[in-house]
């Protein structure tokens, strides 16, 4: 007999297919519309029960991720044990008690500070792992409430595939599209940024007059005085229904893209040699500094993957695949 402690969860990284970004909120959040897409790079992350909660983090820039009560997959497990005590939880007769602490096991290849929602992801999947430990008290939507509570992107790593986020980016509504399978080459650079520095960084190219920005080639995508509201680009929409690489490519859009290239000016570098090399499309993935480039097939990708790596413009590439499903329970092997 196999006696199974632990619960294996698998959570993919996105990439925002449009990001538009409105004025900050009284919050200090911005409100957003954006396209999230999930992508196949993955982390694994196990919940064991264990005396006191704790975290172990290996592989891909593992010594970055906090280990203390900032990291957000043990924020996840805090937000969820509140949400079981609550209403919401079922009292299902099938509940197992629950353990006094969890040990949560993060195996990352999803690169931290990347813009990829690597964090966010590993929230997702701690969510995941501990209400199936704790006998599946909660249903998705009350899973999706608690998601929302521990970050703006941790809603969408538990949903996956191609979704519309709104407010600060955890209101989500799948998006109506074939089931294309698009090829997507990631450029992961040599450094990092910060979120929050590079919506502050957005803020102040935005409060600066044009005469402060000309010369310096940043393309700001809201007029003076401040940011409109954001809307969804129908034209992206369409393109996805479409089920073209080729429009879509053209129709993707994001608008921390000049705050993260005032930032880190080397991706304009990056985003261009995947042009030049044949990408359909080109954009900073979220707050940055991947880029990520759309390719026509699967061989395309692996073409601009080699020619990319030869270019001397990123740190590393990966060849993924979208849309991909949300955190998803590994079946334990037998
Ligand atoms: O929600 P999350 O913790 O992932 O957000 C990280 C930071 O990114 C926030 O503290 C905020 O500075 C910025 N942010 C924002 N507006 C959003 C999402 C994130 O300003 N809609």
């Amino acid at each position: 007999m196999t006696i199974v402690t632990g619960v294996t969860v698998r959570v993919p990284a996105k990439i925002n297919l449009q990001l538009a970004v409105g004025p900050p909120r009284a919050d200090g959040y911005h409100s957003l519309v954006t396209v999230f897409h999930a992508v196949s790079l993955f982390d694994e992350v196990i919940a064991e029960p264990a005396g006191r909660d704790g975290v172990t983090v290996t592989g891909e820039g593992a010594a970055r991720v906090p280990v203390g009560p900032d990291n957000l997959a043990l924020r996840a497990v805090a937000a969820l044990r509140q949400a079981v005590a609550g209403p919401a939880a079922s009292r299902r007769a099938s509940a197992r008690v629950d353990p006094a602490g969890v040990h949560i096991t993060i195996a990352k290849r999803i690169p931290v500070a990347a813009g990829l929602a690597g964090g966010s992801a590993d929230a997702a999947a701690a969510l995941v792992a501990c209400n199936e430990l704790w006998g599946g008290r909660l249903s998705q939507p009350h899973l999706l409430e608690a998601a929302a509570r521990v970050g703006s992107d941790v809603a969408f790593a538990l949903l996956g595939g191609t979704a519309v986020g709104r407010g600060r980016g955890e209101r989500l509504t799948p998006a109506l599209a074939p089931a294309t399978r698009y090829h997507w080459v990631l450029a992961f650079a040599d450094g990092h940024l910060s979120t929050p520095e590079v919506y502050a960084a957005l803020d102040r190219l935005r409060t600066a007059g044009p005469a402060n920005r000309a010369g310096r080639g940043e393309r700001v995508p809201r007029d003076q005085p401040g940011p409109a509201e954001p809307g969804l680009d129908t034209g992206l929409m369409s393109a996805l229904r479409s089920g073209d690489a080729g429009l879509v490519g053209r129709a993707l859009s994001n608008d921390l893209q000049p705050a993260a290239l005032s930032l880190f000016p080397a991706l304009r570098k990056t985003l261009a040699a995947g042009l030049e090399l044949g990408a359909l499309g080109a954009l900073v993935a979220g707050s940055g500094p991947t880029c990520v480039f759309l390719a026509a097939s699967a061989e395309r990708a692996l073409d601009l993957a080699v020619s990319m790596s030869g270019a001397g413009v990123c740190r590393s590439v990966a060849r993924v695949t979208g849309p991909v499903p949300g955190a998803v329970i590994v079946p334990p092997v037998k």
